[in-house]
C-alpha cells in the first residue's frame, strides 16, 4: 500500500442537473462513513458552486479537467487559477474519456497536471490501457508511458494520486479481476521505483477505477497495491458510493 489514508474519488462526468446533485448531495451528507478515508468529488464545472455550498465533510470536491495553463483566450476552458480561487483544492487530469474524445495527448495531460500541482493543486492523474493494448501485452508500457511524460515535467509528486483505469473497464460492467489490477498497480509501483524514485513508489496511492461498485470494491481494496477508487458510475448514487467509500 501507499502512505497516507485510502481515497475514493467520485468522478460524476457530465452527469446531473440542479435537482439530481441537490438530492446526490444530501444523499452523501447523510450517509454514514465509518472509515478514516478521503473523499473526493468531481462534479461538472457548473454544479461547482452548488457542490461547495451543501456537500460538507468528509467530502472534498475536486474539478473533473483543468486548462494546461493560465488563463486568456481559451474559450470554453476552464484554468487551474479559478478552480483555486473558488478554494477547490483538487483536480483530475488526464482521464481516458479527454484522452480519447478530446485528444488529449500524454504531453497535453502532463502540463495540465505541472501547472495545477504550481499552484498548489492536488491532482488525481488518470492512466490507463485500451482492450486492444491489454490483448498485446503493452499495458504496462501504455500505463507507464503516460506517467513518463508526466515525470519530465514534474519533480514533485507529493501532490499526485495515480488513478488507473483501464478503458476496457470504464462504463462497462466488467471491472478488472482483483488480479489483474494488482498485477498492473504493482508493476505501475515498480516502474515509480526505477524512473522515480523508492521514496515516491512507495508513498503513492493508486486508485483503480473501472465498474467499481457496491459488490466488487471490498475484494478490490484488499490488494496490497490498491490504495483507493475512482468511480464514474457508482458515484452518482449515494448509498452505492457509501459503501465504496466503507470498504477502505
Ligand atoms: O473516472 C471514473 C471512471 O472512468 C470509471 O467509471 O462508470 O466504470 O465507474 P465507471
Amino acid at each position: 500500500k501507499g502512505e497516507g489514508k485510502f481515497i475514493v474519488g467520485g468522478n460524476w462526468k457530465c452527469n446531473g442537473t440542479t435537482e439530481s446533485i441537490a438530492q446526490l448531495i444530501s444523499d452523501l451528507n447523510a450517509g454514514t462513513i465509518t472509515k478514516d478515508l478521503e473523499v473526493v468529488c468531481a462534479p461538472p464545472f457548473v454544479y461547482l458552486a452548488q457542490t461547495q455550498a451543501s456537500l460538507g465533510p468528509p467530502f472534498e470536491i475536486a474539478a473533473q479537467n483543468v486548462w494546461t495553463g493560465a488563463g486568456g483566450a481559451y474559450t470554453g476552458e476552464i484554468s487551474a487559477d479559478m478552480i483555486k480561487d473558488l478554494g477547490i483544492n483538487w483536480t483530475i487530469t488526464g482521464h481516458s474519456e479527454r484522452r480519447a474524445l478530446c485528444g488529449e495527448s500524454n504531453e497535453i495531460v502532463a502540463e495540465k497536471t505541472a501547472y495545477a500541482l504550481s499552484l498548489g493543486l492536488k491532482v488525481i492523474v488518470c492512466i490507463g490501457e485500451s482492450l486492444e493494448e491489454r490483448q498485446n501485452g503493452s499495458t504496462l508500457a501504455v500505463c507507464c508511458a503516460q506517467l513518463k511524460a508526466v515525470a519530465e515535467v514534474v519533480s514533485d509528486w507529493s501532490n499526485i494520486v495515480i488513478a488507473y483505469e483501464p478503458i476496457w473497464a470504464i462504463g462497462t460492467g466488467v471491472v478488472a479481476t482483483p488480479e489483474q489490477a494488482q498485477e498492473t498497480h504493482a508493476g505501475i509501483r515498480k516502474w515509480l521505483a526505477a524512473a522515480v524514485s523508492p521514496e515516491v513508489a512507495s508513498k503513492m496511492r493508486i486508485q483503480y477505477g473501472g465498474s467499481v461498485n457496491a459488490g466488487n470494491c471490498d475484494v478490490l481494496a484488499q490488494q496490497d497495491d490498491i490504495d483507493g477508487f475512482l468511480v464514474g458510475g457508482a458515484s452518482l448514487q449515494g448509498d452505492s458510493f457509501i459503501t465504496i467509500c466503507n470498504s477502505a
